[in-house]
C-alpha cells in the first residue's frame, strides 16, 4: 500500500524549550511551502518559551508535565491521546526533550531532529551543545542534522533526511550549533514532512526510500 497524501498534513509538534524549529515549521506553512496544519503543540513544560510561537499563530496549546504522572508509559499514553483525538498522522518533536514511549500505531508516525549525522554523535545524553562539544573534541571535518523516525531506542530509527554542514577550525559548540541549525536543520525538517505530506516516504526495513513527486509518474 502507497503512503497517503495529504493536502494538508495534521501534525502535532512537541517542544521543550526555545521551539525554534516549531517557529521554523510555522514560517515554513505561512509562506506556502510546507503543506502541513499544526494541529496541536504540546509542551514538556509550562515554562517553555516555544510557547509563545504556538500562542502568536493561534495554534492550539497544551502542557503535558512527566511529574504528573507515575509511569513512563502513563505519560506517553497522555500525548498519543491528545494526538489521536485529533486525528494527527504525523507527531514531530522539535527540540522534545522528553522519552516517550510509542505504541506500534504510532511506529512510522513520529519523527525527530537530530543536530548531528547520525549515527555518529547520538544516543542517550547527546542533546544541545554537547552533540556539537563532542563533535569538535573528535575533530570531525564535517556535521549535520538528521531527521528520522522514532521508535523505542534513542536516535536509531530509520534515516529520512540529512544535511551537512562544515566543521570550522576556529568554531565553538555554539557557532557549531547555529550553523548546523541555520544551514541544516531549517531546510531539512520542512523538507522531510513535505515528502511525507506528499506520499514519497516509504519504509523498505530500516530504510527509507523516497518515491519521485507523483504528478511526475507515469500514467
Ligand atoms: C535542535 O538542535 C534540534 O536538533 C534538537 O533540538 C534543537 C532545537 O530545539 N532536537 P528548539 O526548537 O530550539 O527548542
Amino acid at each position: 500500500m502507497s503512503p497517503a497524501v495529504f493536502k494538508k498534513l495534521p501534525i502535532a509538534v512537541l517542544i521543550s524549550g526555545t521551539g525554534r524549529s516549531l517557529q521554523n515549521l510555522i514560517k515554513k506553512i505561512d509562506e506556502g511551502t510546507l503543506d502541513c496544519e499544526i494541529k496541536l503543540v504540546i509542551s514538556s513544560s509550562k515554562n517553555a518559551k516555544g510557547l509563545q510561537y504556538a500562542e502568536m499563530a493561534n495554534i492550539p496549546l497544551i502542557t503535558i508535565e512527566r511529574r504528573e504522572y507515575e509511569t513512563e508509559e502513563g505519560f506517553s499514553e497522555a500525548v498519543f491521546r491528545e494526538c489521536t483525538a485529533l486525528d494527527v498522522k504525523i507527531i514531530v518533536m522539535a527540540g522534545y526533550l522528553k522519552l516517550l514511549h510509542i505504541p506500534d500505531e504510532y511506529l512510522s508516525r513520529v519523527v525527530n531532529i537530530h543536530p548531528s549525522l547520525i549515527p555518529a554523535f547520538c544516543g542517550k545524553g547527546f542533546y544541545g551543545n554537547v552533540v556539537h562539544e563532542k563533535a569538535l573534541e573528535y575533530g570531525v571535518k564535517i556535521s549535520g542534522c538528521t531527521v528520522h523516525f522514532v521508535n523505542n531506542e534513542y536516535d536509531r530509527g530509520p534515516v529520512i533526511v540529512q544535511k551537512v554542514v562544515d566543521v570550522h577550525e576556529d568554531d565553538t559548540a555554539q557557532t557549531l550549533n547555529d550553523r548546523v541549525f541555520y544551514e541544516a536543520e531549517c531546510i531539512a525538517y520542512p523538507e522531510a514532512l513535505q515528502l511525507i505530506a506528499e506520499g514519497r516516504v516509504r519504509l523498505e526495513g530500516r530504510k527509507v526510500c523516497i518515491d519521485p513527486p507523483k504528478n511526475l509518474l507515469p500514467e
